[in-house]
């Protein structure tokens, strides 16, 4: 006979009582247990032996959603403002916005438009109140005791976070023939340990004990637990792709000086993402002092192109601009400092970190964000090289579709584009290029260096399937929970 369970010994004797379906709350009530998960479990390894049938049928139902919670006990929206409507009764938009929420007064209103209240010179109208009040009603009485058979529920499913509707699995168990034929004293129950303790371990008794094994197909509950965030998660997953290709990780300051930001990655001083609405320059430190003869080889290269073959950008050059303080707007203000302290070894460096742009927030731009910056240098680094690099990394993160476009940067040159596939589109997610002399040669760098600075949010989006950047940063507990371990 079958190894079975205690659990599953006391259900199958309880179900050899009699023939026909037994509901959950038939066989929690047999079984003298409170717990479900046990009736589910027990129940399945019975059907696995054959002595139970299964059967498992689904319906729809409605529950209550966040909002739809804080109707039931607030009262709905059109509710409250008709029942302020009718105690006010010469009231205007503006007592309801000084009364009720901000973002209430706006929905509110088309609400009751919806019930035939109209604004009418400012103040509200209607014709029928007993048929407001009527409908109102109805909708409360829904809110209260939601069904899915009420007409009301396609109303309902269109405002948001009102209700939800979920599936709800019942199940039956009846007994095999097979199940009737074990006999009863087959289903003793005997002692086994389910839970190894200290104690069990400390005494001697576990060397006779019988335990429990697992099972590992059952269903169970997902358990809780505390995790990394998406992002830090994601995070480390692209610092160990890049350690394993041979690069070693730059850790920079957020506060840098223009000099290193943009002079030095030869951004003419008028070019337009250096003014104040895109830039957060500092109040402090204002100023940041630089190498002297650094800002003398800047000076030379913007205005003329220094000793390279360049003609500079013309014009005048502000040693006082480069000194300005501000937050970094790209990580390439790191990569570039490191091979100015670097600059005859060579390397293969990435920083995955974070940077500012005054940007209006919206679903895909936030003023703060992060860039997973790289750079290669060596003898016969190449335009190849960098390509490769990019995609072996993209092709490790899951996105073997990679393309490369022309692109422009003032200090790379060729530059270019990296877009991924996803979803069947073309996404841009960063840039690249290999260092223009004007950026090398002032620093006493002679090898070329292949350079990239991508977005990680973009990417997250792809990864974790976003439409919306914010998801990422609004600590939605619910979303964080549910997210794939990465
Ligand atoms: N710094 C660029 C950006 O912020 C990306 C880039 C880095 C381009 C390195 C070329 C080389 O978009």
């Amino acid at each position: 006979m079958a190894e079975l369970t205690n659990p599953e010994k006391r259900m199958l004797k309880s179900l050899q009582g009699r023939d026909g379906y037994w509901t959950l709350q038939e066989v929690l009530e047999a079984c003298d247990w409170d717990d479900q998960a046990i009736a589910v479990s027990a129940g399945h390894g019975l059907s696995n032996h054959g002595f139970v049938k299964i059967s498992e049928s689904s319906e729809l139902g409605v529950i209550l959603g966040t909002e739809g919670e804080n109707a039931v006990t607030d009262g709905l929206l059109e509710a409250r403002l008709w029942e302020f409507i009718q105690a006010n009764p010469n009231s205007t938009m503006k007592d309801i916005s000084q009364n009720f929420e901000r973002h209430e007064a706006g929905p509110g209103i088309g609400l009751l438009k919806g019930l035939g209240v109209r604004l009418d010179g400012g103040k509200f109208a209607y014709d029928n109140p007993d048929e407001v009040s009527r409908n109102i009603s109805e909708r409360t009485n829904f809110i209260n005791s939601p069904n899915i058979d009420n007409p009301l529920l396609e109303h309902f499913k269109g405002r948001k976070n009102l209700i939800e509707i979920v599936e709800a699995v019942t199940r039956t168990w009846s007994i095999t023939k097979s199940g009737k034929d074990v006999e009863t004293n087959a289903l003793e129950e005997v002692v086994k340990i389910a839970e190894i303790t200290p104690e069990l371990l400390q005494s001697d008794s576990w060397k006779n004990a019988e335990f429990r094994p697992y099972d590992v197909s059952l269903e169970a509950a997902i358990p809780r637990s505390g995790r990394s965030h998406p992002m830090q998660a994601l995070i480390e997953r692209i610092r160990s792709i890049f350690l394993e290709m041979g690069f070693s990780e730059l850790v920079d300051d957020y506060v840098q000086t223009a000099g290193w930001n943009m002079d030095a990655l030869f951004i003419p001083q008028d070019h337009p993402a250096r003014e104040m609405q895109d830039t957060f320059y500092l109040d402090n430190p204002r100023q940041i002092k630089l190498d002297p003869k650094l800002l003398k080889d800047w000076k030379a290269i913007h205005e003329h192109g220094g000793d390279t073959e360049s003609t500079g950008w013309g014009g005048n050059f502000d040693p006082e601009i480069s000194q300005k303080g501000l937050l970094r707007t790209h990580t390439t203000v790191n990569t570039i400092q490191y091979l100015a302290e670097n600059p005859e070894d060579s390397c293969r460096v990435f920083a995955i970190d974070r940077v500012f742009r005054k940007e209006s927030i919206d679903k895909t731009h936030l003023p703060e964000f992060h860039q997973i910056e790289g750079i290669i240098m060596e003898p016969g680094a190449n335009l190849g090289m960098l390509v490769t690099t990019l995609k072996t990394f993209y092709e490790k993160m899951g996105y073997p579709e990679v393309r490369v476009r022309p692109a422009y940067f003032p200090y790379t040159e060729p530059s270019l584009e990296v877009e991924v596939k996803w979803r069947g589109k073309w996404l841009e997610l960063g840039g690249a290029g290999i260092f223009r002399p004007e950026v090398t040669e002032p620093l006493g760098i002679k090898d070329p260096v292949c350079a990239w600075g991508m977005g990680l949010e973009r990417l997250a989006m792809l990864v974790l399937g976003l439409d919306d950047i914010r998801q990422l940063y609004i600590s939605d507990l619910e979303w964080l929970r549910n997210q794939p371990i990465l």
